[in-house]
């Protein structure tokens, strides 16, 4: 079975990262899937950023929940990266939709609610993925549980993830009993045990953020679902190269 690649912010190493540039460059490199964090501006839209402030990826300060959807996009998103990405936008994720539809790539929706749990995400995200017809290829996660339930109401059949950093125990059957098709976790928590679990319940693994080509082998050992990486041409490659030596074994 071979692992998947999906870009992680799209390729955030060298495009700044859940703008359109970072998520272009993904595409060219190969990556099979695209990782992108929402959060919602004052008036409700959903918008891709990381943090819940402004602060570290663009030239203002303060809460996203605190700007329109007008005011964020005025800001310049691509300078703190490179000067080469100056009045980059932050995008809606309407805009993301659109430019992906026509594209054949898997997508992650990671819904940024476990710090303020925006009201009516859920449903706001999911009507976008209606609206473009990408519900199929589409998994939605969260580090927040009580969203994954919220989003099962909604439609059951959309595939979730719960995602995680913490080492819990009976994480694999919490994850199930909480009706995610997918567990996403950090790669510390990462071995065959897991790994077992996972696939005596039919749940896809997924690990985040693989960028050191150590990482990369043991994901591709351990044949995990996917990988989120900041540098996905990087990891195509390492996956080539990984075939190609097990193909002679
Ligand atoms: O979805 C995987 C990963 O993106 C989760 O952590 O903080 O990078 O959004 P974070
Ligand atoms: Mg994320």
């Amino acid at each position: 079975m071979k692992t998947l690649v999906y870009a992680h912010r799209g390729a955030s190493k060298l495009a700044p990262e859940n703008t359109m540039p970072a998520f272009q460059l993904a595409y060219e490199m190969g990556a099979e899937g695209i990782e992108t964090d929402v959060q919602l501006s004052k008036d409700g839209i959903p918008v891709l950023i990381h943090d819940e402030s402004v602060r570290r990826t663009t030239n203002a300060v303060g809460f996203v929940q605190d700007y329109t959807f007008e005011q964020l996009r005025k800001l310049d998103a691509g300078s703190w990266l490179s000067e080469k990405y100056e009045n980059t936008p932050i995008i809606s994720l309407e805009e993301f939709l659109i430019w992906a539809q026509s594209k054949q790539l898997q997508l992650n929706i990671e819904l940024k609610n476990n710090v303020i749990d925006y009201e009516n995400m859920e449903k706001k995200v999911y009507d976008l993925l209606c609206k473009y017809k990408v519900v199929n290829r589409t998994t939605i996660s969260s580090f927040n549980p009580v969203s994954i339930e919220r989003f099962k109401q909604i439609d059951r059949k959309i595939a979730t993830a719960l995602l995680t950093s913490q080492r819990i125990s009976g994480l694999v059957n919490y994850t199930a009993g909480l009706g995610a098709k997918a567990l996403h976790i950090k790669y510390r928590l990462l071995n065959s045990k897991v790994v077992e679990q996972c696939r005596d319940r039919e749940m896809k693994l997924r690990i985040y953020t693989i960028n050191r080509i150590g990482a990369m082998k043991k994901c591709y050992q351990l044949q995990v679902d996917a990988i989120f990486t900041d540098v996905p041409d990087k990891a195509i490659e390492q996956r080539r190269l990984f075939e190609q030596l097990n193909q002679q074994d």
